[in-house]
């Protein structure tokens, strides 16, 4: 399986992440229907993976401030999961995010996939909380230079 990783560029792409996240976050995760997409979507970079053109995986970026990058909406699509596109994906966003060498990357992730996050170097700086619903926990990169 070949997988690519880009940031989007077009309306087409971008429809194509948020049915993603639709089928991701409304369909099989129970989110309010209102939940996707948001506002958020105006002011954050997006990234997608691609399988044979097809979009699987998608994560959004947002940039809080100069300094600070929050990692959000990353979903996989379903029948790809559990192949390292994730892990591609999350890579490829840190790579692309660290070039504006910020001073903290971090996420609201969802406990179930803590361990997941962790493999890529977060770790967990709550406890966890409910959030929509659905437990989280924030979770930050360990391997940036805070001087
Ligand atoms: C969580 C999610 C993004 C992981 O993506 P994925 O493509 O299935 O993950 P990968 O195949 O790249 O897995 C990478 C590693 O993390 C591990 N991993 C993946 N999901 C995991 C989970 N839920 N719990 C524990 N470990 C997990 C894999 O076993 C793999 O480990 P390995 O390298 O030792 O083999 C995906 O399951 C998903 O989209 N879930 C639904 C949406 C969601 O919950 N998003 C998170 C919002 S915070």
């Amino acid at each position: 399986m070949s997988t690519t990783y880009k940031q989007i560029k077009t309306i087409q792409e971008f429809i194509g992440a948020i049915r993603l996240r639709v089928d991701v976050f409304i369909k099989e995760q129970q989110c309010a229907p209102g939940w996707e997409p948001d506002e958020e979507d105006k002011v954050s970079e997006h990234f997608i993976a691609l399988v044979d053109r097809k979009i699987v995986g998608t994560a959004r970026v947002r940039r809080p401030n100069p300094e600070e990058i929050k990692i959000e909406r990353m979903a996989i699509d379903k029948g790809f999961r559990g192949k390292g596109v994730g892990d591609g994906l999350l890579r490829y966003v840190i790579k692309q995010t660290m070039r504006s060498k910020p001073k903290r990357i971090w996420m609201q992730a969802q406990t179930h996939a803590q361990a997941f996050y962790e493999k890529c170097g977060f770790h967990a700086v709550s406890k966890p909380y409910d959030l929509y619903g659905i437990e989280h926990v924030d979770m930050e990169l360990m391997v940036l230079d805070k001087k």
